[in-house]
Order: structure tokens, then C-alpha cells, then sequence
């Protein structure tokens, strides 16, 4: 309930919570790296290194925006700790009877700790043998309580309906549990090293996107009265654009859709106008040129575009610049200006930013 806390000053929770989040990652990584042996330091996971080199595939479920960390999630585990990993919708991963296997690792995704659909997927799992671990928020919630261990978010309490700060600090936990995972199999020091430093710049990073607060509230206003937006990124920029329209839909009501920028003409190009502007995430990786191609077929279509990334390009009619980090970790950055721009989208066409209609904080019911 709102009510109980305090709003900082802030007009909104959502921007309080945006705005907080240099702490709150703070906070998720605070005594979890380990910079002798860069490794991180999960106790809550409880399971020795016999165990922890056991699994052969992780698998994570969530709802929401919860999937949709848990996919960046599943890259990330991918990448450092070469571990097939993927994400599904726990509400979905319920219903088709999985098979439930003794080497894969579970992990459940969910800020309240209490969404119906997960903790239904939980028990499912367990009581088919399934060795499950929560990344919750809520400490002693329904969730925490039925895995047999996992990692706490310590971002307090998330009052807006949109999860802004909990999505991040699941990421960075993530991020936590892959370099765990990667450092017991074949994650090198030196890479142990990079992942550990890059994690301890996250929040000065974080601090420094926030800064741009007030261009990403002009570009809100410019694009805001569009009927619908696409969302494109491609491989690790993918779960970005799927959270970025996420936001947007949920706190404006404006129409988004979320594509791999891979798959636009595939179909979704045929959309592509004046009216539907795309939000573009495009870092500096090694699809940089493909995905700065994809844009030059957009503007083709007379498709107007905001380029989130690491540099300017004339592909795009505006761009948002972001502090770079290592590769595995520029999507947690890349997320936070889409999450602004929600906000002030929502602002912008006078939505109720903290209680959008229909929605509820968590859903408890099926
Ligand atoms: C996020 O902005 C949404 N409100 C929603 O998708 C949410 O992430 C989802 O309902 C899962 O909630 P949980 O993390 O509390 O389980």
C-alpha cells in the first residue's frame, strides 16, 4: 500500500524509484563480490561447488517484467557461465506439464515473492524433484519460502504498479549468479575480474543516465502522442526493447511492440510508417552494423527513430547516449532511460503513473 511510505518528494513513487536506483543496485551487490578471487559470494543459494557444477541447463520463469529480467537473465548465464539458459512465462510453464529434470537448475523471478502463477509453477517444480532457487524482493514472501534458496534483491519496497528498480537489481543478481556459476566452470579469472569491476561501476553509471533526465522528457513529449511505438534490439538488446515496451504500455497506454530487429521483414516492416516510431536499442557489440543497417530500412520506410546506445548516428532522428560498461552488462544500462521515457510519456498524457488502470501490484490470483 502506498500509503506506508514515504514518496522522497518525488511527484511520483515511479520516479522515486527510478531516481533510487544507484543505491538500490548498490545495495544488491553490496559484500557479494569478491575482488581476490573475483567471484561472487551467494550463501542464500545454498549449494557447495559439487552442486553448482552439476547443472547442465538453467531454466527461469516469471511473469511480466519478471520474464522479461529473467531473459536477460538467461544471456547472461549463457555468456558467462556457458550454461544453456532460457526463460519462460511461469504462467505458461505451468500448464504444459514440463519435464522436470534432475540437472537443470530452476530459478524463479518475482519482486513480490507472492504472484500466483510463479508460486503455482514453484510447487509444480518441486513437488516433481525440481531443485528451485527464488531472486525475490520481498524478504519471507511465499515465493522465498517455498525454494530451496536463492538471492534477495534488498531494493526495498517497490510501491508503483511498473517494476523499475526491482527489474534492475533481478538483472545485476543475475548477473551475480552467472559470474557464480561461470567461475566454478570455465569463466577465467581475468573475465572474473572484468565482470566484478564492471558490476561496481553500475551505480555511478546509473547516477550518470539519470542525468539525462531532462532531454529524455522532451523526446517523451515529441513521441508520446504517437499512436503506437516499436521496440527493436537484437540478441542482448532484445530483452531491453521487450521491457522498454512493457513500460510503455503499461503507464501510458500507448500501444508497443517488441521486436529482434532481426525479425522486422519478417512482417512487423509492413508497419512501419510516420505514425509508428521505433525505439532503437543499439550498443556497441558486434551486431553494431547489422543493427545500424536495420535502421537505415526503417528510415527507407519513412520510420521515424530513437536510437538508445553508446553513440550518435545520423540513422536515427534522435539518440540517447549511455555510459558504456562491459557487453554482458550494457543491457541493465540501456534499460534505464526506456524507463524515463515511460515516465514521462505517462506524465505527458496525463496517465495515473502509479496506478495505471487494470492492473494490480501483484497479481495474486490466477
Ligand atoms: C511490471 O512492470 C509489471 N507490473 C508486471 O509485469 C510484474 O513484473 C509481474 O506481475 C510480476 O510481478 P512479481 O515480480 O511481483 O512476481
Amino acid at each position: 500500500d502506498a500509503g506506508h511510505y514515504d514518496n522522497g518528494g518525488y511527484e511520483h513513487y515511479l520516479l522515486k524509484e527510478i531516481s533510487e536506483q544507484p543505491d538500490t543496485v548498490a545495495r544488491t551487490l553490496r559484500g557479494r563480490l569478491d575482488d581476490r578471487f573475483h567471484i561472487a559470494h551467494l550463501g542464500g543459494l545454498n549449494m557447495d561447488a559439487r552442486e553448482t557444477r552439476s547443472f547442465r541447463r538453467v531454466k527461469i520463469i516469471g511473469c511480466g517484467s519478471a520474464y522479461y529480467s529473467g531473459q536477460m537473465g538467461a544471456q547472461l548465464i549463457e555468456e558467462l557461465a556457458r550454461i544453456p539458459a532460457d526463460a519462460e512465462p511461469a504462467s505458461e510453464f505451468r500448464y504444459r506439464s514440463p519435464v522436470v529434470e534432475p540437472d537443470t537448475l530452476y530459478v524463479a523471478i518475482s519482486q513480490s515473492g507472492e504472484t500466483y502463477d510463479t508460486l503455482a509453477a514453484v510447487q509444480e517444480l518441486k513437488r516433481k524433484g525440481g531443485r528451485v532457487l527464488g531472486i525475490v524482493n520481498t524478504v519471507g514472501s511465499a515465493i522465498a519460502r517455498e525454494t530451496d534458496g536463492g538471492i534477495y534483491l534488498h531494493a526495498g519496497p517497490e510501491v508503483s504498479v511498473a517494476s523499475t528498480k526491482a527489474f534492475i537489481s533481478t538483472a545485476v543478481a543475475f548477473a551475480l549468479l552467472a559470474l557464480h556459476l561461470g567461475r566454478v566452470r570455465d569463466l577465467s579469472p581475468a573475465d572474473g575480474r572484468r565482470i566484478c569491476e564492471g558490476l561496481r561501476r553500475l551505480p555511478e553509471q546509473i547516477k550518470e543516465i539519470l542525468t539525462l533526465e531532462d532531454r529524455i522528457r522532451e523526446l517523451a513529449k515529441k513521441y508520446a502522442d504517437s499512436p503506437g511505438m516499436m521496440f527493436v534490439g537484437r540478441v542482448r538488446g532484445y530483452p531491453v526493447a521487450r521491457e522498454g515496451a512493457q513500460k510503455l504500455k503499461e503507464i501510458s497506454y500507448v500501444h508497443a511492440e517488441a521486436y529482434p530487429a532481426s525479425e522486422l521483414k519478417h512482417g512487423p516492416l509492413a508497419l512501419i510508417s510516420p505514425e509508428l516510431p521505433t525505439v532503437a536499442i543499439v550498443p556497441d557489440d558486434e551486431l553494431l552494423d547489422k543493427n545500424l543497417t536495420t535502421l537505415g530500412e526503417i528510415r527507407a520506410r519513412h520510420g521515424r527513430i530513437l536510437m538508445v546506445g553508446h553513440r550518435t548516428s545520423e540513422a536515427a532522428d534522435d539518440c540517447i547516449v549511455v555510459p558504456k560498461n562491459e557487453v554482458e552488462l550494457d543491457p541493465i544500462l540501456l534499460t534505464i532511460p526506456l524507463q524515463l521515457f515511460a515516465y514521462h510519456a505517462a506524465v505527458a498524457l496525463d496517465r495515473d503513473v502509479d496506478r495505471p488502470r487494470n492492473l494490480a501490484k501483484s497479481v495474486t490470483v490466477e
